[in-house]
């Protein structure tokens, strides 16, 4: 009798009953929220209040990069800004995989201005390299898109040392970016750096362990913390570099079907065939971002269908977690190894 009272109160302490049910509130609060809104019919819904004429814009000239070109929305958008006449630097880890989708870019836009760069972003060493004979063409770039993503459901390790989910999420993306702000000074006060974030941010607080290095990971879960840290970096981004007018955003593309989430959530893809967005709707916000005068974006704010959407779903006590963002750069800058911040 006196062990089974003391086995209650391990298992009900308030503790974890609290966090048991903040955790769950949470996951019902993103999977009604997320049905109703980041499946096609939800883009269909929200295209209602969709602009034509926001997309009509033509950006000769411009330079912009985008991350993970070959594949899903990464493509999707490598193409929509081709098409708009801009200059496409395309971000790839596999050069084969990299030149077939330049050449149908190509051959369906008719844009000539299309380059491969290859280059793996769960690796700080590869992306300083890249950057690094990048920066030596000395073009302005006007738009950095960070789309790059990985969700590896089993903790493995890259060569340096990193989760993979981590190294290309949190650290590629953060590196890059940096290393990327003398060329988007050039293009000052017409640049801006789009992070494809995830809906699934919102299921999780900002965490110190970016590395899950406590309890058992998932996949899934460090996934969502990875996409919060990208929304807390971008805020941050904002505010710390508030006089090189370069403009920071994140934004979210739904659900949309793409090789990526068929590989990475097979039973998810398999429950929503037929509901989820196309690539090309997925990354119409990043498209969106990359045209609208910047006097009409809100600085280091969250997008989703071409509205400011909330970093925080109501009563989900992630709000006051993006304190934590300052030790968070400090320890990225360390492990990339980029000088401290003054
Ligand atoms: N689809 C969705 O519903 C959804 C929802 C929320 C957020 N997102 C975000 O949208 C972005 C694009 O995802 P997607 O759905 O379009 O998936 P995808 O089809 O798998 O595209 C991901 C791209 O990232 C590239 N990539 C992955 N690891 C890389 C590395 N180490 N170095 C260089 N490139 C790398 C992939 O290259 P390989 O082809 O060589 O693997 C691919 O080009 C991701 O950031 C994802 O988190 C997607």
């Amino acid at each position: 009798m006196q062990h089974s009272t003391l086995m209650l109160k391990i298992k009900i302490s308030p503790r974890s009953l609290s966090m048991f049910l903040i955790k769950t509130w949470r996951a019902t609060a993103f999977g009604v929220y997320g049905y109703l809104n980041f499946t096609r019919n939800g883009f269909l819904e929200h295209a209602k209040n969709f602009k034509e004429e926001d997309m009509q814009k033509r950006i000769e000239g411009k330079n912009c990069i985008v991350t993970g070109a070959n594949s899903g929305i990464g493509y999707a958008t490598a193409e929509g800004l081709a098409l708009r006449g801009a200059t496409v630097y395309m971000v790839c880890r596999s050069k084969e995989r990299g030149e077939a989708a330049l050449s149908s870019i190509q051959s369906k836009t008719g844009n000539p201005n299309i380059h491969l760069e290859v280059c793996d972003l769960s690796s700080v060493n590869d992306i300083k390299s890249f950057t690094s004979r990048f920066s030596s063409k000395d073009v302005p770039v006007h738009v950095l898109v960070n789309n790059a993503g990985s969700l590896e459901q089993n903790r493995v390790v890259t060569p340096e040392g990193f989760e993979t989910n981590f190294a290309v999420n949190v650290l590629g993306t953060y590196t890059m970016t940096e290393l990327m702000l003398p060329l988007l000074e050039k293009a000052a006060p017409d640049a801006r750096v789009i992070t494809v974030s995830s809906g699934g941010m919102y299921s999780v607080p900002l965490t110190t362990d970016l590395q899950f290095s406590s309890g058992k990971f998932d996949g899934v879960e460090q996934y969502a913390r990875n996409k919060r840290v990208q929304v807390a970096l971008t805020e941050k981004w904002s505010e710390m570099y508030k006089e090189k007018a370069i403009g920071f955003y994140s934004m979210h593309p739904g659900w949309a079907e793409t090789p990526g989430v068929t590989k990475s959530l097979p039973s998810f893809s398999e429950r929503f065939a037929g509901k989820l967005r196309t690539s090309e709707e997925g990354a119409d916000t990043v498209v969106w971002l990359a045209l609208q005068p910047k006097e009409k974006l809100v600085p280091g704010a969250f997008y989703f269908d071409r509205a400011e959407a909330p970093k925080h779903l109501k009563f989900a006590a992630t709000g006051g977690s993006h304190t934590a963002v300052d030790s968070i750069v400090a320890n990225l800058r360390s492990m990339a190894n980029l000088p401290p911040l003054n």
